[in-house]
């Protein structure tokens, strides 16, 4: 069964919108590197076109954390692939994620990143369903701003299926 796909965010408007966001991460961390902290799998292709268009010095890491099934929040997050303290003692990490959506990731996430005493923490996401938050919690970098509509490409999945489109689309 192939499914209908409407494009919410063509390939051209990320990309120029990730190229500012590159921009805005220079300012601020000028004079310093920052390590992006990549969580697997869904943030890696916005991940990778922002680390393309830094400038300052960068260094990559990941980990991976499970939320989803399907479309529906199981409510409940966990580490698959974690990150040691050494890895992150003293670093800029900027956390890179796809979607902040209930904010349970990213919050669990950070506290677990800054009990590693970083320099600092920042999040970039790709986009953000604000209205969706079931804990509170601020991106420091958002590319988008969305409705509560579940997205699929540019790494977004559902089921494992569409990270590959090149645009943000909506499953008709
Ligand atoms: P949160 O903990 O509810 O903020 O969950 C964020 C995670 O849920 C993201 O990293 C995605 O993996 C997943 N997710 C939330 N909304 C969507 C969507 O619209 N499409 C695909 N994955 C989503
Ligand atoms: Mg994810």
């Amino acid at each position: 069964m192939t499914d209908t796909i409407d494009v919410l965010l063509s390939e051209d408007v990320i990309n120029s919108r990730i190229r500012e966001l590159a921009a805005q991460i220079d300012a601020d961390y000028a004079g310093e590197s920052v390590t992006l902290l990549c969580t697997l799998k869904g943030a890696v292709f916005f991940a990778c076109e922002l680390a393309k268009r830094i400038t300052i010095p960068v260094f990559m890491d990941f980990i991976q954390t499970a939320s989803y099934e399907g479309t529906k929040s199981t409510g409940k997050v966990s580490m698959k692939l974690d990150i040691s303290a050494e890895e992150v003692f003293g670093k800029n990490i900027i956390i890179i994620e796809d979607v902040i959506d209930t904010g349970r990731t990213l919050s669990l996430v950070k506290d677990m990143i800054l009990a590693k005493n970083p320099a600092s923490v920042k999040v970039a996401s790709l986009l953000d369903k604000h209205e969706c938050r079931v804990v509170p919690f601020e991106g420091d970098y958002i590319g988008f701003p969305i409705g509560d509509e579940f997205v699929v490409g540019y790494g977004l999945d559902v089921d494992q299926k569409y990270r590959n489109l090149p645009y943000i689309g909506v499953i008709r």
